[in-house]
C-alpha cells in the first residue's frame, strides 16, 4: 500500500461513527482537531513550514527559490459530512502533501512558493459549506459565526471557542491581496462520469454552485384523531408539495443540468398523533449556469407561495448560501492536460456538480481542479471508493501540474 493510501486509512479511523456507518469527523470537533494534528505532522515531515490561521485553516509552506511573489495554493478539506467515505476532501490534502514532497525532492525548491492547505469546515455542519474558504476571501465575521448553528443549536462561534479560537479574530484569516494567485484542488469526482467513460482523470472546466434555502412552513398543530381533514393547516403537506415542486422545476430547467434536492426536513412537534404545525425544509439547487439556476429558484419560491396561500399556511424564506458558478483557469487546465500526457493518459474535460473550496476561493484568484474516478459515482456515503492505483495516478498528475505551475512568473 502506498504511503498516501496508508494515511487515508489512518485518518478514516478518526471518526465519531463505527466503521460500518462510515466516517463522521465534522469541523470544530475534538476528532477533527486530532486529524488536523496528524496532518500537521505529515506536512512537517515533508519539510513544509506549518501554521494555522484564525479559523483553523492549516497551511504547509514550501518556500520557492524566488520568494516574495504570490504563493501557489494546493489542497482541499479534512472535515467530513455525516456517515461519509474516507476520500472526500482528505484525498486532496494528502495527495497535495505527496506532490509537494516530490517537488522538493526533485531538483530542490520550485520557483514559486507552494502552500498545501487543509481548509476547515467545507462540509455544512453549520448549514453553509466552505466556511474556511469564505474566511480566506474575507467573507466571514464574528457576527456571522454567532448566527450559524449546527443541528444541536451550537453556533460556529461557540464551537470555535470550545477549541480556544476567538471568533473576533475571524477577519485575520482573510488572505492579504497578492498573497496567493492560484489554487489547485485535486478531488474524487463523486459522480460516475469518468467511470462510465473509462477515463482515469478529469480536468475540471467549471464548478456548479448552490443556491440553498431554508423554508419554514407554519400551520397549526392539532390533534390527529379529532381534527377533520377539512379543518387542518398541515405544515408538512405544504412542505411536501414544495419538495415536489423543487423536483419538477429542476427537471424542467432549460440546461437539463440543474439539480434540486430537499435533504433536510424537520417536522414539529414531531409525533404521529399530532398534525404538524411547523416544518423546516432545506432546499439545495445547483447548476453551472447561474441564470438557469436562479430561474429554478424563482419557480420554486413562487410555487411555495401559491401552495401556502392555498393551504392557509405561512411561509418564511431564508437564504443559506447563494454562490456563483465558476469557470476554471485555462492555465491550470492546460498544465493538467500536459501532465496527463506525461503520465500516459488523456484527461477528460468535465464540469463539477459538487461544490468545492475552489468555488469560493475563485472570488479571490483563478482556480483549477482535477478529478479521479469514484467507483459507482458513490460519495457522501460509507461506500465511497476509488481504486488505490487511480489515487496514486492522481498524485502523479498533480505533481506534474504543480511542476508546470510553480515555475517563477516570467
Ligand atoms: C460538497 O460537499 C457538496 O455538497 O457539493
Ligand atoms: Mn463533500
Ligand atoms: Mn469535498
Amino acid at each position: 500500500m502506498s504511503r498516501l493510501n496508508e494515511r487515508i486509512a489512518r485518518l478514516a479511523r478518526i471518526s465519531a461513527t463505527p466503521p460500518d456507518q462510515g466516517i463522521t469527523r465534522e469541523s470544530y470537533t475534538d476528532l477533527y482537531e486530532e486529524g488536523l494534528r496528524l496532518v500537521e505532522g505529515w506536512m512537517a515531515e515533508a519539510g513544509l513550514t506549518t501554521r494555522r490561521d484564525a479559523v483553523g485553516n492549516l497551511f504547509g509552506r514550501l518556500e520557492g527559490s524566488s520568494p516574495g511573489g504570490p504563493s501557489l495554493l494546493v489542497g482541499s478539506h479534512l472535515d467530513t459530512t455525516l456517515n461519509a467515505g474516507p476520500l472526500d476532501g482528505v484525498y486532496g490534502v494528502l495527495a497535495a502533501i505527496e506532490a509537494v514532497d516530490r517537488l522538493r525532492g526533485s531538483g530542490g525548491a520550485p520557483g514559486r512558493s507552494v502552500e498545501v492547505i487543509a481548509i476547515t469546515a467545507e462540509e455544512p455542519r453549520f448549514a453553509t459549506g466552505c466556511l474556511g474558504s469564505r474566511a480566506l476571501v474575507g467573507d466571514m465575521s464574528a457576527e456571522a459565526a454567532r448566527g450559524l448553528t449546527d443541528r444541536e443549536g451550537i453556533t460556529l462561534a461557540e464551537a470555535m471557542q470550545q477549541l480556544s479560537m476567538e471568533p473576533e479574530r475571524i477577519p485575520d484569516a482573510r488572505l492579504p491581496d497578492g498573497y496567493a494567485d492560484l489554487f489547485v484542488e485535486l478531488h474524487i469526482e463523486q459522480g460516475a462520469v469518468l467511470e462510465r467513460r473509462g477515463s482515469r482523470l478529469g480536468i475540471v472546466n467549471a464548478i456548479a454552485a448552490p443556491h440553498d434555502l431554508r423554508l419554514t412552513v407554519t400551520g397549526t398543530a392539532a390533534h390527529a384523531g379529532t381534527t377533520p381533514m377539512g379543518l387542518r393547516r398541515d405544515a408538512f403537506l405544504g412542505a411536501a408539495e414544495i419538495a415536489l415542486a423543487v423536483e419538477a422545476a429542476a427537471r424542467a430547467s432549460t440546461t437539463g443540468r440543474t439539480v434540486g434536492t430537499v435533504g433536510a426536513v424537520s417536522v414539529r412537534p414531531g409525533a404521529n398523533n399530532i398534525v404538524p404545525g411547523r416544518v423546516e425544509i432545506e432546499v439545495d439547487i445547483r447548476d453551472t449556469d447561474l441564470h438557469a439556476r436562479e430561474a429554478v429558484v424563482a419557480e420554486v419560491l413562487s410555487t411555495a407561495e401559491a401552495v401556502c396561500a392555498r393551504r392557509g399556511l405561512e411561509l418564511d424564506v431564508k437564504t443559506i448560501a447563494q454562490d456563483t458558478p465558476v469557470s476554471c483557469s485555462e492555465t491550470v487546465q492546460k498544465a493538467v492536460a500536459e501532465a496527463c500526457v506525461e503520465c500516459g493518459i488523456e484527461g477528460h474535460v468535465m464540469a463539477s456538480g459538487a461544490y468545492h473550496d475552489a468555488m469560493v476561493l475563485a472570488r479571490k484568484m483563478p482556480v483549477g481542479m482535477l478529478f479521479v474516478p469514484s467507483v459507482g459515482g458513490t460519495s457522501h456515503h460509507p461506500d465511497e471508493y476509488t481504486d488505490p492505483a487511480d489515487l496514486d495516478l492522481g498524485v502523479d498528475v498533480l505533481a506534474g501540474t504543480l511542476r508546470r505551475l510553480a515555475e517563477p512568473a516570467s
